[in-house]
């Protein structure tokens, strides 16, 4: 993945036990496609040595204001402008405070100060003992750095390296890697609220036994980050499938079609837009058993009778209409042959404004995906990409096609 390709980051690293995850967070970055320039306080150099930072970035590290490797002996000038992106990962207590003093007198400190504000973001990943991000100093420190328009991420909670517990720790290199690619995407929903279906459904058959299909889940949940990403609320409500939920995205799990239509209707109320990416089972038992279908040694093979599920895209659209068509409602159709004349008719029978089709054997299970998407104005190629970056480029088709916020 080259999420990150042609850009340029100065990495920071003050002083803080997390320094050890800032070399994984910087493998992360240079993984991703970026460029890496690494710039450590002193304090930073007691928790890990510029030797591995050099080695990971493949570039040497600067510390120094006076470092007189830059020609006009200017560093603080020349490595925030060629920057894209600042991020302090890890952000210590101390050096937020240094950050809203606006001292300049170390290398990062006076980068930090002297970059271009309106061209080059900074984004700080706070580590500290709970005690100190919890003091009333850091907390307002954090609050004017927010209104210096500096991206202040988040913290995670759980076991310090003191040996207490609680909020305060460096967000993981994956994390910190996810902010990062997130903080490149272009909001074209922000302030949106999105509600997505994936992945299959599970009808029960009796308490161990069911039917289910291919839905890999993969599709929806590339749509849920992209989504995040693109600065949405987003609700993603999941079949049975063992995908890591994306970060910053509400999830809630279901088994069945009907478990399905139910917490759809809990959240499509408040949402704008309905993209549903799960493969519904059409039927279900008509009658599940409440124990285990025995096999009794006969040969008798027992009955399945079906009932057809409610269709929960058709349901929501209509109920948009009905409530004058503000949710915006998107549909999937996973077929095996003539993908446009079916996308076309889906559209018309489930009563949505976007269609999007892909060939089932093409996509269930795989990372990558075409799709074509067939609306009013006539239909729109996708060709096959990788699930993600397909449903960053669905997520901005989307957007352009919503009425103003
Ligand atoms: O009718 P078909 O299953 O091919 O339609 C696919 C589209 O309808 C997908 O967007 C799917 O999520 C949605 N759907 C649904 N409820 C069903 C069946 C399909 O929401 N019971």
């Amino acid at each position: 993945m080259s999420d990150l390709a042609g850009k340029h980051i100065v990495l920071g690293l003050s002083g803080g036990v997390a320094c050890y995850k800032a070399a994984e967070f910087c493998r992360g970055l240079v993984k991703a496609g970026a460029t890496v320039q690494v710039v450590m306080t002193e304090a930073a150099e007691h928790f890990i040595t510029p030797v591995t930072m050099q080695a990971l970035s493949g570039r040497t590290v600067y510390s120094s204001q006076w470092d007189a490797r830059e020609g006009n002996n200017m560093p603080h000038i020349n490595l925030s402008r060629e920057a894209d992106a600042i991020v302090i990962a890890p952000a210590s207590a101390d050096f937020m405070a240094r950050l809203v003093h606006g001292r300049a007198d170390d290398l990062l400190s006076l980068l930090c100060l002297a970059r271009p504000r309106e061209r080059v973001p900074l984004l700080v990943a706070p580590a500290m003992n709970r005690e100190m991000y919890a003091h009333p100093a850091t907390q307002r420190n954090l609050a004017q750095l927010r209104a210096d328009g500096t991206v202040v991420l988040g913290v995670g909670a759980g076991e310090q390296a003191c040996g207490e517990t609680g909020d305060g720790r460096m967000l993981e290199p994956d994390e910190l890697l996810y902010e990062v690619v997130r903080h490149f995407q272009p909001k074209v929903l922000s302030g949106r609220h999105v509600l997505i279906t994936a992945g299959p459904t599970f009808e029960a058959i009796d308490p161990v036994r069911g039917l289910t299909n291919r839905s890999s889940g993969k599709m929806g949940f590339a749509l849920a980050r992209a989504a995040h990403e693109a600065g949405a609320q987003v609700t993603l409500v999941a079949g049975p499938v063992a995908l890591p939920t994306p970060r910053g995205v509400q999830r809630v799990d279901v088994m069945s079609a009907q478990d399905m239509q139910r917490a759809v209707q809990a959240s499509a109320d408040a949402a704008d837009v309905f993209i549903a990416a799960a493969a519904v089972a059409d039927w279900r038992p008509a009658n599940a058993a409440g124990q285990k279908i025995k096999k009794d040694g006969s040969g008798e093979v027992p009955a399945l009778a079906f009932v057809e599920n409610p269709d929960i895209l058709a349901g929501v659209a209509q109920g948009a209409r009905a409530k004058g068509g503000a949710l915006y409602c998107v549909g999937f159709a996973a077929e095996s042959h003539d993908l446009l004349a079916h996308a076309q008719a889906k559209r018309a029978r489930k009563g949505v404004p976007l269609l999007v089709g892909n060939i089932g054997p093409d996509t269930f299970g795989r990372d990558d995906n075409a799709l074509l998407l067939v609306d009013e104005g006539g239909t729109t190629e996708l060709p096959r990409d990788g699930k993600l970056a397909l449903a960053r480029r669905l997520v901005a088709e989307i957007a352009r096609r919503l009425p103003r916020g």
